[in-house]
């Protein structure tokens, strides 16, 4: 087993292991003193792992609810949300009780915003069972739904009591979604850790799976105690997410994966930054070959011209441009703010 604290929030403990959904119940009792828990998850999940959670809640003495919802991005609302709560509230649960999010990134965003308006603030769990959750999104307290207008603009951060990364659950996950939480650590090679991406780029990740997902989420955790509320250094975390977003967007949010659309938006900023002197030559040429490896796309049916017209609704736009990551070399990631009267030029159109 890995563990890792996480100086953020009240401060909690992150738990790697396989098959650790076998002992959940003890961990999370030892954070909780709840009388009722919540089991929040999706309709692909909950068969698959909710009556173990159970067994192990009940076994523990907790008192155990649940709320299931259809899987995919399109539940991540705020009326699902208010549903949530609404539960919480039809069942009394009080301040002391908790919330427990078994499932990918979806769900844990949602149960997360839920515990964080909940009576204005309970305690949930976090029990990623995707590799993107387990990498990332399960780890520095951002939490949220979307709006008609776009991702995740409505949202809290709410730090987890407790983070169990079950790698048993990776076997359940189709090779699709292998590789979408593979470009999330891609990404924490290409702005942190050189040696993270080595190890990505020789290897076989599925090999060293439990290794990359502790470096990950210790990457992450330093970057969040340092930055938990994105003044600046948490938004190197974004490395081809403007991008990204703007063409999951183009996409309507179907027929493309965050990490797919994350490694495209990685690669068309890095070849932008060496075109304008600002990234080591050959970088995007070599992020490029590791998203082929893992099945990831490299480039979009889009034009860059409507890319860039996309990334207008983007949370890294300020009044006057964009704040770009980009990386100077692998393992070295910066912000670099473009003018909008510059963006064109910047990208070479
Ligand atoms: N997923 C990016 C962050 O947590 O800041």
């Amino acid at each position: 087993m890995k563990e890792l604290r996480v100086n953020a929030g009240k401060g909690y403990n992150i738990y790697i292991e396989n098959n650790i959904l076998s002992k959940a119940g003890r961990y999370i009792r030892e954070v909780s003193g709840a009388e009722k828990a919540c089991i929040v998850s999706d309709t692909n999940v909950y068969p698959l792992y909710a009556d173990a959670l159970k067994t192990q809640l009940e076994e523990n003495g907790f008192n155990v609810y649940d709320f299931v919802f259809t899987a995919g991005e399109e539940s991540k609302t705020a009326d699902t949300v208010l549903e949530i709560v609404a539960l919480l509230a039809e069942n009394e649960f009080t301040r002391g009780d908790i919330l427990i999010a078994l499932g990918g990134g979806v769900t844990g965003d949602m149960c997360g915003f839920a515990a964080a308006i909940y009576l204005r603030g309970i305690e949930y769990i976090q029990l990623p069972t995707s590799l993107l959750s387990q990498v990332d999104s399960s780890v520095g307290g951002k939490t949220a739904v979307d709006l008609p207008q776009g991702k995740n603009l409505c949202g809290a951060f709410h730090q987890p009591a407790l983070v169990l990364i079950d790698t048993k659950t990776l076997d359940t996950l189709p090779q699709k979604y292998f590789s979408d939480g593979m470009a999330e650590a891609i990404k924490m090679g290409c702005i942190k850790s050189a040696s993270l991406f080595e190890k990505i780029e020789k290897g076989s990740a599925r090999d060293i799976i439990e290794d990359i997902i502790f470096e990950c989420v210790s990457l992450k955790a330093g970057v969040v105690e340092r930055d938990e509320k994105e003044k600046g250094e948490r938004a190197l975390l974004n490395f081809g997410h403007t991008a990204g977003h703007a063409i999951e967007k183009l996409h309507s949010f179907k027929g493309i994966t965050h990490g797919e659309a994350v490694g495209i938006g990685m690669v068309m900023i890095t070849k932008a930054a060496e075109g304008n002197g600002l990234c080591e030559r050959g970088t995007a040429e070599r992020i490029a070959s590791v998203l082929k490896k893992y099945n990831l796309k490299t480039e979009d049916e889009n034009s860059v011209e409507d890319i860039i017209n996309a990334m207008s609704a983007d949370k890294k736009r300020t009044s006057s441009g964009i704040n770009f990551i980009l990386i100077k070399r692998i393992g070295e990631g910066y912000i670099n703010p473009v003018k909008n009267e510059n963006i064109p030029e910047f990208f070479g159109i």
